[in-house]
């Protein structure tokens, strides 16, 4: 390891052991370990797939069965994949702050360590529940910004449902539809041209805003609101930390940058980090 990553993970260290509230925001990097495609890297899926066709509402009311398609094949490849050490480093550091705070994780306002992130891979929901055992999974759970590849929702009147365990995409007729209203069922993740739900946003902002530190994994930092949130704490007086193996729009703002896999960084960045109060 260089003397130059060796200080920027010892910076790292001192910065997120230091701060009483840290708001984290993963993206698909953290997932990559795990197996699951990032979006705009090396094999990312928006290299091969078009999300014009596929991740819009258009695309939806175009071709219905050809977007299930899609997110049946992304739902059974991201099923056989489990969370990896990045995933899992971060829901034992969020349950181990939440017990020596006493904070309940249902509470962004008041939780010392907030977990957001822009995945509906579900992956950081099964480490929480990995790392709590028999305890709370809660102070783990993710704020997810862009929705879930396990949930259904009813594209016309919203009426949400646990995902069906296999859609039928073999015709537009067989497509899994609304038990309330009739209308079609789709997944209920965020399309381009959506609005994320408001109150997922305003929980994040909130606790971005409080928050002594950033900490941002695995992310291009390209997409918005959820680019935004890192600016958010810097705006209010906090620092960002960077962990991405690649350079992104936000690592100049970033006052450590640690440039390597989550996998590796996470479980080094947060062991053993009890609140220095
Ligand atoms: P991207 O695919 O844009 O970026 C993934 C980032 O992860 C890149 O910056 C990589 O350098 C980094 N990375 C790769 N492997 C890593 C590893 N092992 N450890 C840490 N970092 C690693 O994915 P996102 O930024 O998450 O939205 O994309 C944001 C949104 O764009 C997604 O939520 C999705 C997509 O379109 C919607 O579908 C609405």
């Amino acid at each position: 390891m260089s003397r130059d990553l060796q200080g920027e993970i010892s910076r790292a260290r001192d910065l997120l052991a230091r701060a009483k509230s840290v708001v984290v925001l993963t993206g698909a990097g953290i997932s990559a370990e795990s197996g699951v495609p990032t979006f705009r890297g090396e094999g990312g899926l928006w290299k091969s797939f078009r999300a014009d066709d596929l991740a819009t509402p258009q695309a939806f009311a175009r071709d219905p069965r050809l977007v299930w398609e899609w997110y049946a094949w992304r739902r059974s490849e991201v099923s056989r994949c489990l969370p990896n050490a990045g995933h899992l480093a971060l829901a034992s550091f969020a349950l181990e702050r939440a017990a020596a705070t006493g904070a309940s994780g249902g509470d962004a306002s008041t939780a010392s360590v907030t977990l957001v992130t822009q995945n509906v891979d579900g992956l950081h929901e099964r480490a929480a529940r990995d790392a709590a055992g028999t305890s709370d999974p809660a102070p783990a759970l993710p704020l997810a910004l862009h929705g879930s590849l396990f949930r259904d929702r009813c594209s016309r009147c919203g009426r949400a449902t646990p995902a069906l365990a296999t859609v039928d995409t073999s015709s537009v007729d067989a497509l899994p539809r609304c038990q309330r209203c009739g209308a079609l069922m789709r997944p209920a993740v965020v399309w381009f041209g959506e609005a994320l739900e408001a109150g997922v946003v305003a929980r994040a902002f909130g606790a971005a805003r409080t928050a002594e530190a950033c900490l941002v994994v695995g992310t291009s930092s390209l997409v918005y609101p959820a680019a935004s949130l890192p600016i958010a704490t810097l705006e209010h007086g906090g620092s960002v930390v960077e962990v991405n193996p690649e350079a992104t729009p936000l690592s100049d703002l970033a006052a450590v940058s640690v440039m390597q896999k989550a996998g590796d960084a996470l479980p080094v960045l947060l062991s053993g980090k009890g609140l220095r109060v």
